[in-house]
């Protein structure tokens, strides 16, 4: 291991950086352009000696230096220079692999893998621990918003009881814009590009890689899987207690229908994708999915890119944290931060790292046990008696109405649209009800089914 003990003053602390993309040419510019202040901070200069690339030939905005660039990770690793090895590659593998030999080598590792994070955390954290080492990962979720390093200290005296998180984007970007156009489209209007034709949630995506907010893949971002992990991760760190990405219910924003904008905005509320964790009774549940929220409520007057996480502590109360949650310089502002609390432990000499994995054993609870209110949007055939069906259907699982409105109706096809806003209700009697609503004769189908959260 590289680490010197105290009795050997540092000159300076060795960085190792596994990809050198928006992320990693971000953090080797700030290194670069504020070393002098940094080394003041830290008691040393931090100095990037090796950088693994997969095209040596590629133009980079940042220049390094002969001989640090290199293309195989090994070179990285197992540089004697190199103190912290820092993964900015993304993805679970090979970046795991990475990340393990990095600790077998001693060396500490600040990464901003969200994914991987999520599905290995823990166990990579006791792998860390058990060498005296440490995974610092505070880009990994929110770009560049404090999130890992206030759950794992400032928020340290409390008992978190609920995390509610606008943690992506893109879809954020994407809902915004059809909240506020309706017809969607007109950020690419106001940029003098004719917006793609079918409206909806389709045209949204389309404007918002044109605009470059979303990935030419969007896949992740879209369907929830980023928010999940994401919130895999506040929430193990949160409530030290274990949640995997596979145990968050999730469903992405693709099937959200333009009216529900408008409904929901009739009604006073927004519709945001929300990552929600919370503890309940004796375990925690966990959701990714679209949410009506009311327009009062703090996470509804966060628009656009940014992101923001709410969290309840029994002693502090509500805090939110808010701002972008990506990008080349908020990111790396996350990772040259992991980097200097790093350099600063090396330099006083301290070797032994406190371990923060996961420590509590509640289980992750189905969603069934979860309370909440509900949006539904039904089709059903414009006919006396129907709206009695429907109370008497979702009064047969204990669900009680808390309004109800008919929408458009299709004279020719003489049927109706029914809003129906429930009073609180649990999740698992929720959905029986909406099975047995859509076997009713005079129903056409359930359009949407939304969660109303706050
Ligand atoms: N794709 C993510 C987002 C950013 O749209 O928020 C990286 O975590």
């Amino acid at each position: 291991m590289t680490t010197q003990g105290s009795d050997a003053p540092r000159r300076e602390i060795g960085v190792g950086l596994i990809g050198l993309g928006v992320v990693g040419g971000g953090v080797a510019r700030a290194l670069l352009e504020r070393r002098d202040y940094f080394a003041r901070r830290v008691g040393a200069p931090l100095i990037v000696r090796r950088a693994a690339v997969r095209d040596l030939s590629k133009p980079r905005a940042v220049e390094l230096g002969p001989g640090v660039l290199t293309t195989n990770v090994d070179d990285v690793i197992n540089d004697p220079a190199v103190d912290i090895v820092v993964e900015v590659i993304g993805g679970e593998e090979p970046a795991g692999s990475y990340i393990r030999q990095a600790l077998q080598a001693g060396k500490h590792v600040v990464t901003a893998n969200k994914e991987l994070m999520a599905k290995s955390g823990p166990e990579l954290l006791a792998e860390a621990h058990s060498r005296g080492l440490d995974i610092m990962f505070e880009a990994s979720v929110g770009g560049g918003i404090p999130l890992i390093a206030p759950f794992r200290r400032d928020l340290l005296a409390n008992r978190i009881t609920s995390i509610r998180a606008i943690i992506n984007g893109t879809t954020n970007y994407i809902l915004t814009d059809l909240a506020r156009s309706g017809a969607v489209g007109h950020a690419l209007r106001s940029q003098g590009i004719e917006p793609p034709p079918g409206g909806g949630f389709a045209q949204a995506l389309a404007e918002a890689q044109r605009l470059g907010y979303a990935e030419p893949d969007p896949t992740n971002d879209v369907e929830g899987y980023d928010a999940a992990y994401k919130l895999a991760v506040m929430a193990t760190l949160g409530f030290r207690n274990r949640v995997r990405p596979d145990q968050i219910d999730t469903t992405g924003i693709t099937k959200l229908d333009a009216r529900d904008f408008q409904y929901a905005q009739e009604l006073g509320y927004v519709i945001k994708l929300l990552a929600i964790a919370q503890v309940i009774d004796d375990g925690i549940v966990a959701r990714v999915g679209p949410a009506v929220i009311p327009q009062s409520e703090p996470l509804a007057k966060v628009d656009g890119v940014y992101n923001a996480v709410q969290i309840e502590g029994d002693l502090t109360g509500t805090v939110l944290f808010q701002g972008r949650g990506a990008g080349a310089d908020p990111t790396s502002s996350a990772v040259v931060a992991d980097l200097l609390d790093l350099s600063h432990a090396i330099v006083l000499g301290g070797r032994e790292r406190k371990y923060w994995g996961p420590e509590e054993d509640m289980p992750v609870l189905p969603l069934e046990r979860l309370e909440t209110r509900y949006y539904v949007r039904v089709i059903v055939s414009d006919q006396p008696g129907v709206l009695a069906q429907i109370a008497q259907t979702l009064g047969n699982h204990d669900v009680s109405i808390a309004a109800v409105s008919q929408k458009e109706a299709d004279a020719s096809a003489q049927t109706a649209e029914l809003v129906v806003m429930t009073h609180r209700a649990r999740e698992g009697a929720m959905r029986a009800a909406l099975r047995d609503i859509e076997a009713l004769p005079v129903v056409s189908g359930v359009s949407s089914f939304l969660r109303v959260e706050g």
